[in-house]
This record gives structure tokens, sequence and C-alpha cells, in this order.
């Protein structure tokens, strides 16, 4: 069973910065994050589509200029930091499970992926996943070799259909959605079963018994 730390390590340093994924590197062997594209183009790294939450300024990141949301405080002095900033600390330690957030942002990530690929990277070393399955699409018809995963928030979608259309990797499935039957059902159907967010020891062994792939937690450092 995977470890992949949520968002670096959320749960003890401020989500989608440097210091959650410097941190997350000293437990796990993968990291998850979030991305959107803002006004003058930067892929940065950050959950939502506004800073107001998670940074001491207000508006939306998409209409904001990278100058701009540089400026902003994400808490213990850390910035937003772009997807190249992240890889770049990363180097290679861990896989780095990329999140689809924000429109087109597909295109620019396969351009992000070459690029790192060309320095050395390894297609292993990326995941891509999405609750947008159009986005999701998008990205496998642009780049097929890098793995993908189907983000699904509950059992309304055809969640199954949509990873054989896309020849994912894996389903990603909230906790309150996964028993024995559903990873069963998944592992039968071909794909991995990556579940977010589990973050008690006991959820975590429960999950392993009934043979899931990977957890996704908010406190690598317990895992
Ligand atoms: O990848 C799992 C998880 O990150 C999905 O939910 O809202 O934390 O992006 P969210
Ligand atoms: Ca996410």
């Amino acid at each position: 069973m995977i470890v992949i730390g949520h968002r670096g390590a959320r749960g003890i340093r401020p989500e989608n910065t440097l210091s959650s994924f410097k941190e997350a590197l000293k437990y796990v062997k993968a990291v998850e994050l979030d991305v959107y594209i803002c006004k003058t183009g930067e892929v940065v790294v950050i959950h939502d589509d506004t800073v107001d939450r998670t940074t001491n300024g207000h508006g939306r990141v998409e209409e904001m200029t990278f100058e701009d949301l540089k400026k902003l405080d994400q808490g213990m002095g850390e910035r937003i930091p772009t997807l190249r900033e992240v890889l770049d600390l990363i180097n290679k330690r861990a896989i780095v499970s990329i999140e689809l957030k924000g429109k087109g942002t597909a295109s620019a990530i396969k351009d992000i992926i070459s690029e790192y690929l060309s320095k050395g990277w390894k297609e292993e070393n990326f995941a891509v996943s999405s609750f947008d399955h159009e986005e999701l699409e998008k990205f496998h018809h642009l780049c097929h070799s890098i793995r993908t995963g189907v983000l699904i928030e509950d059992d309304e979608s055809d969640y199954i259909g949509i990873a054989k259309r896309i020849n994912a990797f894996s389903i990603n499935p909230p906790l309150k959605m996964v028993d024995e039957g559903f990873i069963k059902r998944v592992h039968e159907s071909g794909f991995k079963v990556f579940v977010w967010t589990v973050n008690e020891k006991k959820d975590a062994e429960r999950l392993k018994q009934f043979g899931v792939d990977g957890i996704i937690t908010d406190y690598p450092n317990k895992f």
C-alpha cells in the first residue's frame, strides 16, 4: 500500500507549499498537489480557485498575476509555489501526483511533464488526476504515457466507464465510499484504488486488509 502525502503534509505544514512537500519527503515516496493557471500563465500549486482560505489575500487565482500571488503569505512565511519550483525541490525523489483543478491545465501540465522527462525524470515519477473528467480526458489524449487517476466524490458518475475510456491507472474515491466490495469491483475492472483522505491508522489498517493500493493522507508522518 503506497502512502501519498496530501498537498504535501497538510496536517503539519501549510498545504501545497515547498515546506509541506519538503516535510512529506521525510516520510513518503509520493505526494499529491493541485494546480491552476494564473493570469500571467504560470502553473501554480494551490487547492482553491481563490486565495482567500489559504493566504492573507483575496481574489481569484486565474485573475491574479504571478507577481500578485507571490506577495501572499500562506502561513509560516510560505508562498504559493509554481509547479516547476515544487518539481525542482522534489527532484525525482518521489512520485508527483498532479490534480488538474483549473481549466486549461491539461495542456500546460503535458508541456511541463515533457520538459521534466527531457531532464531525466521518468514517466513513473508522475501521475495526473482530476474530478474534472473532461480535463482529464484531454490530458490523456495529449499524453498517453502518464498514469491517470479518476477522482470521484460519490457513486453518481459512471467512473468505471470513464476509467476504461481514458485507460486510467486508478480510481480515487473518498474514504466514505470504500468497502471491501468497492475495492473488489474496481480491481476486477482492472484499476488500482487510491483512497482520500485517510488520516486515522485504524482506517488505513482496514483498507490495507481490503487490498487497497494506496492512501492519500494529510499526515504522512503517521504512516
Ligand atoms: O487526490 C485526492 C484529493 O486531493 C481530492 O480532494 O479536495 O483535497 O483536492 P481535494
Ligand atoms: Ca487534490
